[in-house]
């Protein structure tokens, strides 16, 4: 993998394809400030995640992607820190990701639909994941969304690789 370029690591992928525990390892080991999309929603709001989309709708939820965004990237303007982002699948379309782009490396945690699927079978907590038939529709059109935002690839599991591969 090349050299990274920006101080902080925005991960992005599809729904538990292991960012949030890839962050919470870089953050134990790794030095980094963890910052989580959805945590930051669920802390806004007094919600989880699941509540919200039936209370609100999802809508509503994408509106609150566009928020947080807007204040990770204030809190990723500080140079004198390193964060990790482990950002919701979804958020790559918020309106302001691209602006995130210039403040992160963006790396995409690729991980194969059927292991998705099996991470996911019994979930609760993901409403998008209910539907089989729509879940995997979102994740064939998602495959080439993430790859062409990233600035790398990353196919493994373990973080001490990914740590090494990075050159963290
Ligand atoms: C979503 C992914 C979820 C969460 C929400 C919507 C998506 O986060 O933001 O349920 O659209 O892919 P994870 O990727 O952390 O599961």
């Amino acid at each position: 993998m090349r050299k990274r370029e920006k101080n902080n690591i925005i991960l992005i992928g599809f729904m538990a394809s292991g960012k949030s525990t890839l962050s919470k390892s870089l953050e134990k080991n790794s030095g980094f400030i963890r910052i989580s999309t959805d945590e930051m929603i669920a802390e806004k709001m007094q919600m989880s995640i699941g509540e919200i989309f039936a209370n609100h709708g999802e809508e509503f939820f994408r509106k609150l992607e566009v928020e947080v965004l807007f204040t990770i990237i204030e809190m990723l303007r500080d140079t004198s820190k390193k964060y990790v982002v482990d950002c919701g699948g979804g958020i790559i379309y918020a309106s302001n990701f691209n602006e995130l782009k210039n403040y992160g490396d963006i790396c995409f945690l690729n991980v194969p639909y059927e292991k998705v699927l099996d991470r996911l079978k019994n979930d609760k907590s993901r409403p998008l994941a209910s539907d089989k038939e729509n879940l995997r529709q979102l994740y064939r059109i998602r495959l080439k969304d993430y790859k062409a935002l990233a600035d790398f690839e990353y196919f493994g599991t373990v973080a001490s690789d990914f740590v090494k591969d990075l050159d963290l």
